[in-house]
Formats: C-alpha cells, sequence, structure tokens
C-alpha cells in the first residue's frame, strides 16, 4: 500500500516541478548561477574509470524487492557480465520505509533487511549502491535526506553501501522554490550547498562511497559537481527505451567532453540496452555511443529473462575497453553529414576509436556515406579492429560506408606507444 499510494502522491505532487526539472535543455550554454566554487574536493579514490553495474529502476520501476536485487547480483555473475566488468548492484528509488523515534532511516517491507542484502551482494564480489533525495521525499515519494544527511551517510556506510545516487526531486518545491522564490540564482546555490552536504557527510563516514548527482543537468552540474566530489553527474532528463531519446541524449553530450575524466564522468543517463522495442541495430549503437562518451555503464535490463543478443551486446568487451580505458577521454562528434554522425575517441596509448552512426530513419536516403579520415586527422589507409565484427579492415580516407538506419560502425585503431 505503501509503495502504490507514494507513488500517487509523488505523480501528483511532484509531478510539475520534476517534469520542468526534466525537460530542462542543459546545454554548456545554460546560464551558470553557482557562487563561488565549494570547499576543496576529496581524494578521488573511487570512479577512476566509468562506474559499471546494474541500477533496478529502468526495468523494475517502483516494484523492485530485495529477490529482484539478490537475482540480478546471480545473473551478473553467472552470464559472464561481472567478468567482463559489472560490479555495482544498484537500487534505485523505493527502498525506504519511515525514520525510527531517533531519526534513523528504516526499509520498507520490499526490503527486509537492507544489511543482509549488502552482504550478499558483497559475497558475490560485487558492491551495492542505493538512492536518495536532498529533499523531505524522492521523486516517487518515499522518505528523502533532508535534515538527515550525516545520519543517512553514516546508516548507508554502516549497512555497506559502495555507491549513492543522490536525485533532487522534491527539493525543487520544498527548499529552492520556498526559500527562494523568484530567484533562480539563489536556487541554484541552495542546490549546490545540497550536493556539497551530502558529499561531506559521506567522506565523513571514512567509506569510498561513489557519488552519483541526479539533478537532470541543470546549473552545468559539469562546472561544479568535480569540485565537490560528485563522481558523476546526470547531464539531462530520464532516459526512455526508444531510440528518439536515446539519439537526443546523445546529441546532447556533443561538447561536453572536456569536463569527463578520471573520478569524475558526465552521466547521460543509465542503459536502456534489452528494454522497450529497441531493435538490435539500436541497442549495438546506444551501448557502442555510451562506451565512446565514457559513460557510466549500468546495465538496466531484466537480467534473469535477458535475450542472448542483448548479453552478447552487454559483453562485448572490445566495446567496454573503450569505455574504461585509463586516460578517460569522452569521444567529440567530429562532424555530421546528412544524418550520419562521426564520433572520435582517444584512448592511452595513442589508439583511436572511430563512431559512424547513421541516425536516419528507413524512409529517409543517407547513402552512399563516404568517410573523411581527413577530417579526423587520420591519414590513411590505416588498419583498424571493427569491434562488432571483431574482423580486421583497412581504412581509406573518402571509403564508401553503408550503414542500416540506426546501425553504427565501430572500430578501433591501435596506437604506436608501446
Ligand atoms: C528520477 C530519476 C530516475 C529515477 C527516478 C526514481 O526520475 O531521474 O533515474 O531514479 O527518479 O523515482
Amino acid at each position: 500500500m505503501r509503495v502504490a499510494s507514494s507513488l500517487c502522491i509523488a505523480v501528483l505532487g511532484l509531478a510539475a516541478a520534476v517534469s520542468s526539472a526534466q525537460t530542462a535543455s542543459p546545454s554548456a550554454k545554460t546560464p551558470r548561477h553557482h557562487a563561488a566554487k565549494p570547499q576543496s574536493a576529496p581524494p578521488q579514490v573511487v570512479a577512476q574509470t566509468p562506474p559499471m553495474g546494474w541500477n533496478s529502476w529502468n526495468y523494475f520501476f517502483g516494484k523492485v524487492t530485495d529477490k529482484d536485487i539478490r537475482d540480478s547480483a546471480d545473473q551478473i555473475v553467472s552470464t559472464g557480465m561481472k567478468d567482463a566488468g559489472y560490479v555495482y548492484v544498484n537500487i534505485d528509488d523505493t527502498w525506504e520505509g519511515e525514520r525510527d523515534k531517533n531519526g534513523v532511516i528504516q526499509t520498507n517491507g520490499k526490503f527486509p533487511d537492507m544489511k543482509a542484502l549488502a552482504d550478499y551482494v558483497h559475497s558475490k564480489g560485487l558492491k551495492i549502491g542505493i538512492y536518495s533525495s536532498p529533499g523531505p521525499t524522492t521523486c516517487a515519494g518515499f522518505e528523502g535526506s533532508l535534515g538527515h544527511e550525516e545520519q543517512d551517510a553514516k546508516t548507508y556506510a554502516e549497512w555497506g553501501i559502495d555507491y549513492l545516487k543522490y536525485d533532487l526531486c522534491s527539493f525543487i518545491p520544498a527548499v529552492m522554490q520556498k526559500q527562494a522564490p523568484n530567484d533562480e540564482a539563489a536556487q541554484m546555490r541552495l542546490m549546490v550547498a545540497a550536493y556539497d552536504k551530502m558529499a561531506k557527510a559521506l567522506k565523513a563516514t571514512g567509506r569510498p562511497i561513489v557519488l552519483s548527482l541526479c539533478q537532470y543537468g541543470w546549473d552545468s552540474p559539469w562546472e561544479w559537481a568535480p569540485a565537490l566530489g560528485g563522481n558523476l553527474w546526470r547531464t539531462t532528463g530520464d532516459i526512455e527505451p526508444h531510440w528518439d531519446r536515446v539519439y537526443t541524449i546523445l546529441s546532447q553530450q556533443a561538447g561536453l567532453e572536456k569536463y569527463a575524466g578520471p573520478g569524475h564522468w558526465n552521466d547521460p543517463d543509465m542503459l536502456e540496452v534489452g528494454n522497450g522495442k529497441m531493435s538490435i541495430e539500436e541497442n549495438r549503437s546506444h551501448f557502442s555511443m555510451w562506451a565512446m562518451l565514457s559513460a557510466p555503464l549500468l546495465a538496466g535490463n531484466d537480467l534473469p529473462h535477458m535475450k542472448p543478443e542483448i548479453k552478447q551486446i552487454l559483453t562485448n568487451k572490445d566495446v567496454i575497453a573503450l569505455d574504461q580505458d585509463k586516460l578517460g577521454k569522452q569521444a567529440s562528434r567530429v562532424y555530421s553529414d546528412g544524418e550520419v554522425d562521426v564520433w572520435l575517441k582517444h584512448l592511452s596509448g595513442g589508439g583511436k576509436a572511430i563512431a559512424v552512426l547513421n541516425a536516419g530513419s528507413d524512409r529517409v536516403a543517407t547513402h552512399p556515406f563516404h568517410l573523411s579520415l581527413k577530417k579526423l586527422g587520420i591519414t590513411g589507409p590505416v588498419k583498424a579492429k571493427d569491434l562488432w565484427t571483431g574482423q580486421e579492415r583497412e581504412l581509406k580516407d573518402n571509403m564508401a560506408v553503408e550503414l542500416k538506419s540506426h546501425d553504427i560502425l565501430l572500430v578501433r585503431i591501435a596506437g604506436t606507444a608501446k
């Protein structure tokens, strides 16, 4: 009952604020209102490469239970995802219960014992993540951390939590709009201070906990989140399991590449690979591009019922290696020609990855497309590995590239450094 009524409250009470937050179109040009930079950042001991794992929201939404988390942890091991690099098993919204008389957050009936669940996930050699909000309630209307930040951080550390997604939600109406009506600059300062507060509370626990900011890209978080110890920050509103949304979010990442690096990453939201009705080409392109973007790779699908072709995409080690490359350089969109986008990612040791994405629909003729190596600063001919076929191929300047609608050519050119 608690779940149903809370979701209802969320929909009715917070919809306006959250949806306006999520449709805000963040860009490098968004006016910035944050004041002085928060104090010195804590040492970056986590997220030296983009976090990899799984999160409950994109498939289970508010229905997730303790069992779903255990099953997912089991599957991460048995499917080979763990071997491919997936580590974090993240519980999103709707685990929260009431606070006890001392203000300590409790779980609700879907999660009988969080410490036992964390122990179980750890016993698999994995790490566990949790979710909260700086506001009084979460997006789904459950208990948030407002006024209990230190206490909650301590509870998370006692449970053995390794990752916190901190979602703005009710902080907008309850604090920002209430305390600073009609003063956007003051509202943004309140928001930054709220994230700074939780970052400090987590740091004070002494436990390494990844801090994931979820405030939909408001006020260019890429400019201030690293300084307060944020390890990743959402750059946009929520992803959805269809190509148009995936492609819109992808396009919004162009220009943000200079803000990503070891310990601090742009987050274009969790993966929808295997969700909804995306074609195999769309799933492949989505995964390829998130890897090119050095994005966190948090799968969000139903792992116990994952189809073999989806598992193959999520565990492609060559593609994952682009994402996890230790240089931590996010790809740039170098040029577009019609509906074909060409992205370039620099890799450690002087290597490079090229992605050629046909964003056109079936009805639009985009072919023949000719790849300009020159525009990428590459002299052809050059040998490259096709990361989806595994074949070696030679790239020549102005070579024709035939791609189905929403499909991708993803190749890696080896570096010269030994
Ligand atoms: C917001 C976030 C989502 C998810 C939900 C949970 O919409 O952006 O990723 O965490 O809240 O309520």
